[in-house]
């Protein structure tokens, strides 16, 4: 027996928890039984309990009772028809682009995975190493962008004075990028500031992005679940297909189907021709052999089981809408709760922001005070989840913030 102190190991620091996941373990460590969790985008009732979908639990006895289903492996690009019915859903029906045949789609794990292979498939094929990410963005974008190879650069995107979007900055970072750089930009629902430019602010942005050349990845996934619509939800998307361009696509299914530990997603290249296309397909291939092999085969056969059934579609769209109702609802009654109480400050961006979170502007002292005297768990950046809000639960969170900004200004 070797003594512990012999481990091949023991230089090893210990890591911190990540920004976003760590409040849920923190949140779970706590036991006092007002504790709230509105770290994680993850949607809860009004009972704060999670959600599996009517449609999706009738799309799983379906393949359950279905005899003739096997567990072989898919092929490394995934279930074929899961990707052709998720690239009909993000770029529409009748999109040019699908009927000309220059769209290739892999199924991959979930958002992050998408934006993963697509980074890794830059990283060895494309000219330009740089990518441009909103300033603020989702946590995990630099690290998975990182680690595929690229090399990180902000834009300017959200502005603290207006809590909104800042649109001057973002051209002008947008029109300083070297040609050729790529170019993340949220569909809907931009994670964690809840601002989304308008249709004609994404014209202008489009217009700016193809004149210098630089190369848009697309990271949707809120699609239906900012307004409750998924064709609204994808018009940015679809003013760049239009116009012939190329572009990148990551897709999630695991806020709008709920499907979050499945790990549902799907990264499709738009490219400008089908010979293109079938060339960057098989380029996919090896960057996903190596890295996981091929993608699992449950939750792709529950999206391809509801996407293909109109009527199964139908119910989705409902389900799906009143998630997003939800959401909006939260957001009114939480305005309202901290108008009455008479919070100092101008709480209207709560109502203005749009999808899954409030950014709220709270600041990370106002953020832990909350945590510590209220056991409200959110990330240090003062967002919280609406998905995670209950209309039982909004005088305590307006309560918590308006101890918050009186106490510590
Ligand atoms: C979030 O931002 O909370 C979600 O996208 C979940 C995650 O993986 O971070």
């Amino acid at each position: 027996m070797s003594a512990p102190s012999d481990s091949a190991f023991a230089h090893v620091v210990r890591a911190h928890e990540d920004p976003i996941l760590g409040v849920t373990v923190a949140y779970n460590n706590d036991p006092n039984p007002v504790k709230l969790n509105l770290g994680v985008g993850a949607y809860r009732t009004e009972e704060g309990k999670p959600l599996v979908l009517n449609v999706v639990r009738r799309a799983e006895e379906i393949l359950v009772s279905n005899k003739a289903r096997v567990k072989e492996y898919l092929p490394i690009t995934g279930l074929a028809e899961f990707n052709k019915l998720s690239a009909k859903l993000i770029f529409g029906a009748d999109s040019p682009a699908i009927q000309e045949g220059r769209v290739t789609t892999v199924q991959c794990l979930s958002g992050t995975g998408s934006l993963r292979v697509g980074g890794e498939f830059l990283a060895r094929h494309y000219h330009e190493h740089t990518i441009y990410i909103p300033l603020p963005t989702w946590g995990n974008h630099p690290k998975v962008f990182t680690l595929a190879g690229l090399s990180v650069k902000t834009y300017r995107y959200y502005d603290p004075e207006t809590r909104g979007l800042n649109f001057q900055g973002m051209l002008d970072d947008l029109s300083a990028a070297p040609t050729g750089a790529i170019v993340l930009l949220h569909a809907c629902a931009h994670n964690p500031t809840g601002v989304d430019p308008t249709l004609e602010q994404w014209e202008k942005i489009r217009q700016l992005i193809r004149s210098k050349g630089l190369l848009p990845f697309f990271d949707s996934a809120y699609q239906g679940f900012a307004s409750g619509s998924l064709d609204a939800d994808a018009k940015s998307v679809r003013l760049f297909v239009a116009d012939g361009g190329e572009l990148l696509m990551a897709q999630s299914y695991a806020k709008n189907m709920g499907l979050y530990g499945e790990r549902v997603g799907a990264l499709s290249i738009v490219c400008r021709n089908t010979e293109v296309a079938g060339r960057v397909e098989s380029q996919l291939k090896l960057v996903i052999r190596p890295m996981y092999s091929s993608p699992p085969i449950h939750g792709a056969s529950i999206v391809a089981t509801i996407l293909k059934d109109r009527q199964m579609f139908e119910e989705w769209t409902i389900e799906l809408k009143a998630m997003a109702d939800r959401i909006i609802s939260m957001r009114k009654q939480l305005f309202d709760a901290i108008q009455a109480k008479g919070t100092p400050g101008d709480w209207s961006h709560i109502i203005k922001q749009i999808g899954m979170f409030t950014y709220t502007g709270l600041n990370a002292e106002q953020v832990s005070f909350m945590t510590r005297e209220y056991h409200i768990y959110m990330t240090a950046d003062g967002r919280i989840s609406m998905a995670g809000l209950s209309s039982q639960k909004v005088p305590h969170l307006a309560d918590a913030i308006h101890a918050a900004v009186t106490k510590l200004a």
